[in-house]
């Protein structure tokens, strides 16, 4: 089992992850995803860089959870771990009791750059999971035109991501993600690198298909309101090696609308957030 391992060399993780993939886990009822005692450390020639430290987190199915802390707390390592795209150092990450060791058409995942491949059209990209599992592309062209529909990109599916805003981008790549109906959709950052009001349409709109699709939604920001605005549950992650310094229930109701940032509550937990991020 990788939770009673304690090595951190590499050939030792890549046996420990060949052992693991026929392994089933207990999982508590109703948790899609559980971060086991993760620790994360990269090594690099002589140097080494703690990046996570026993990280326990138990998501529910279909739970908005937040990930916010400072630059270089281990956000995105975090959510590597839980795509299988880097394994953990020591721990799992569990998804239906499940180790995830590697990619899975079930987890969808949004970078913080829309990443589009420029020489296709928007319908291209949508469609490009699909293609990468040898799924038959047209069975996936209504339920693309859908996903379109719902961010408001009808129309736009035979552009190219030049002929895309930032915004635009970052919805094609949100419904890409979502194309093989993920049960669980990872995000980094994903409206980092837009402005504000763009930003607040775009949380309306993931909580609109967030809504939807029932999917279990894992987001990274650093953006506390943002965090607030879009969760059930907020984790804030210490300084590097991150490690959970404290979780808040976000108990606002649902479904959230611009009226809820101006709240009480809302303001209590982003002063409560900041005091937590600072330690
Ligand atoms: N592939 C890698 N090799 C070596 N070190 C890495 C690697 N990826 C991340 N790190 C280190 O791990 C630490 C955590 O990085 P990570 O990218 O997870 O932080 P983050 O919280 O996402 O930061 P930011 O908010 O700036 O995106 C950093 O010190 C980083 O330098
Ligand atoms: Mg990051």
């Amino acid at each position: 089992m990788t939770s009673t391992s304690t090595t951190k060399d590499k050939s030792s993780i890549t046996s420990v992850q060949a052992t693991a993939t026929h392994c089933v886990m207990a999982i508590q009822p109703g948790i899609k995803l559980q971060f086991k005692d993760v620790s994360k450390l990269f090594v690099i020639g002589q140097k080494s860089v703690d990046a996570l430290l026993d990280v326990n987190l138990a998501v529910k199915s279909g739970q908005f959870v937040s990930i916010i802390g400072e630059s270089g707390c281990g956000k995105t390592t975090l959510l590597r771990i839980a795509a299988g795209l880097i394994p953990a150092t020591t721990g799992d990450v569990l998804m239906d009791s499940t180790p995830v060791i590697r990619p899975r058409r079930e987890i969808g995942f949004v970078f913080q750059q829309p990443v589009l491949l420029e020489w296709r059209t928007v319908m291209e990209n949508i469609l490009l999971p699909a293609e990468i599992y040898k799924f038959n592309v047209k069975e996936y062209r209504n339920k693309a035109a859908k996903l379109l529909a719902m961010m408001g990109l009808s129309g736009f599916e035979n552009h190219y991501s030049v002929q895309l805003s930032g915004g635009m981008q970052q919805r094609v790549a949100i419904a890409r993600a979502l194309i093989l109906e993920p049960s669980v959709l990872l995000m980094d950052e994903p409206f980092g690198a837009l402005d504000a009001i763009t930003r607040e349409q775009m949380n309306n709109e993931l909580l609109k298909i967030w809504s939807i699709s029932g999917t279990t939604a894992l987001f990274v920001t650093h953006d506390i309101a943002e965090a607030v605005y879009l969760s059930d549950r907020v984790v804030v992650l210490s300084s590097r090696p991150g490690r959970i310094q404290r979780i808040f229930e976000i108990e606002l109701p649902r479904p959230r609308t611009p009226e809820h940032r101006f709240a009480d509550r809302f303001t209590h937990y982003c002063r409560e957030m900041k005091h937590a991020m600072m330690g």
